[in-house]
């Protein structure tokens, strides 16, 4: 029997949806999973495409059906089972046989896996992949990190799988050992963001304006049409208009509000506060998720403290396009910080991150798609040396125009009650950002009189201290 060009272990949604996707782009795929009556339901279900697709019983079965030197793709559960398979297949494996951890890892853990199989194990390859079910089956966005010659040798199929934008495949080897990993925890934090954001204007019009889902539904999809057009606006629409069968309302108020999450919006969170980066639109956006997971609290708080009435009314067209140029400019903002943290993560570990490349291949597959990262792309592109995305011409105008209304959202809504964790957070950077002089002279000055920690003078150089009236 031909043998396959590639192997993947673990067919759960996004396993068997990208393995499904790389057999129909033509390539032979050795297919494993730990239960095996899963590898062969999945050969079944398979279709034509089964033609292409070996099913395997056992790892040495898999190892064995791929074509030297073998690529083999790990799409299981980030954390213990990663290092379970790379433990299982490492004495099956020859030392020119790349192992791909396609799962969302902390990249942490990469450069570590990295760095454990860099003396006697096989090639090593930490693989961001976005764009859910659909995007595994049908073009996802994949942001590779780990050895380039590894990588090269993977591109074809990476170009063939991967979602397109104007033609151009949305995939690219991003920098060495963590670095796809690490693109894809901040793609995560800035999806984290955007859907908080989006979350916080639909509670406007909910709470504030008293809308029915079916209203915000059509709000948000007129969005759409224009400067925020985006897949997340456009499931905002969708899933705002979609009917429960069983109750006949929209399911949308029948789903608790109470957050999941997986731990790439916190590791973002996280790697900003230790790389010493802003990034308070995102944290903010991870805090909501669990703030709203405090559910049995937050009722008890509000029988306790109660909750502002809306007496708003339906909103005005002005009040709309201000909400629409708010959403955008707290966007503008996630998106600043969110690529302020690459930027910094760049220079910590010596990556080199292509900062307009990661834009391009976000703009399809992945879940922040929009046409956005194409103006973001274009920003970077047009300012190599610009890192602050609120520093380059055309997102500096775009602020300009659209923070007047952010400042007015969240002041109304700081009025009425309605809480904008992300927004105002994406405001307040903004503020604190524009302005030459702040207030760290006060904090200075109080380190230097508790602590005796020093201070740099505004009219000479070196570290001085004050002479403090103390007891
Ligand atoms: C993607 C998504 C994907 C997934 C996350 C969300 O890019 O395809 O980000 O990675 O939806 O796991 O994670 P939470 O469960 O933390 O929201």
């Amino acid at each position: 029997m031909e043998k396959a060009d590639i192997g993947l272990i673990g067919l759960g949604t996004m396993g068997a949806n990208l393995a499904l996707n790389i057999a129909e782009k033509g390539f032979r795929i050795a297919v494993y999973n730990r239960t095996t009556e899963r590898t062969h339901e999945f050969a079944a279900e398979a279709g034509p495409l089964a033609a292409n697709i070996i099913p395997c019983d056992s790892l040495q079965a898999l190892v064995d059906a791929i074509k030297p030197p073998r690529p083999i793709i790990l799409m299981v559960p980030a954390g213990a089972p990663v290092d379970e398979q790379i433990a299982a297949l490492d004495p099956l494996v020859a030392r020119d046989d790349i192992i791909i951890d396609a799962g969302n890892a902390n990249f942490r853990d990469t450069r570590r896996r990295m760095a454990e199989l860099a003396e006697t194990g096989p090639r090593f390859i930490g693989m961001g992949v976005s764009g859910g079910e659909e995007g595994a089956r049908h073009g996802p966005s994949i942001m590779v990190g780990g050895p380039e010659d590894s990588y090269r040798r993977i591109e074809p199929v990476l170009e063939a799988i991967a979602a397109r934008y104007e033609g151009e495949a949305c995939q690219a080897w991003l920098g060495p050992d963590g670095a796809g990993h690490f693109v894809k925890t901040i793609h995560n934090g800035i999806e984290y963001a955007d859907m908080q954001m989006i979350a916080e204007i639909y509670g406007i019009l909910r709470d504030g304006y008293g809308l029915e889902a079916r209203d915000i539904a059509s709000i948000f999809a007129r969005w759409n049409e224009g400067r925020l057009n985006s897949y997340l606006i456009e499931i905002t629409a969708e899933v705002l208009d979609a009917i429960d069968p069983e109750t006949g309302k929209p399911i949308v108020d029948e789903i608790l509000d109470r957050a999941g999450q997986k731990g790439t919006g916190r590791w973002s969170a996280i790697e900003a506060q230790s790389l010493g980066v802003p990034a308070t639109a995102i944290e903010a956006a991870v805090a909501a998720r669990s703030l709203s997971a405090m559910k049995s609290e937050r009722e008890a708080a509000e029988k306790r403290y109660g909750i502002p009435t809306s007496s708003a009314g339906a909103p005005s067209e002005q009040a709309l396009a201000s909400l629409e140029a708010a959403l955008f400019a707290g966007k503008i903002v996630a998106y600043a910080q969110g690529f302020a943290v690459m930027a910094a993560a760049s220079r910590e570990f010596g990556w080199n991150l292509p900062l307009g490349t990661i834009a391009r291949i976000w703009r399809a597959g992945c879940i922040i798609r929009s046409q956005f990262l194409g103006a973001i792309a274009d920003a970077f592109d047009g300012a190599p040396e610009t890192e602050n995305l609120l520093m380059t011409p055309t997102f500096s105008q775009y602020m300009e125009a659209a923070h007047p209304h952010l400042r007015r959202v969240v002041a109304q809504s700081a009025e009425a009650g309605l809480p904008v964790p992300s927004l105002s957070a994406a405001l307040a950077h903004f503020d604190t950002f524009r302005r030459g002089r702040g207030t760290a002279n006060l904090i200075q000055a109080q380190r230097d009189f508790f602590g005796a920690h020093g201070f740099e003078r505004i009219d000479r150089e070196g570290s001085h201290h004050g002479a403090w009236k103390k007891d």
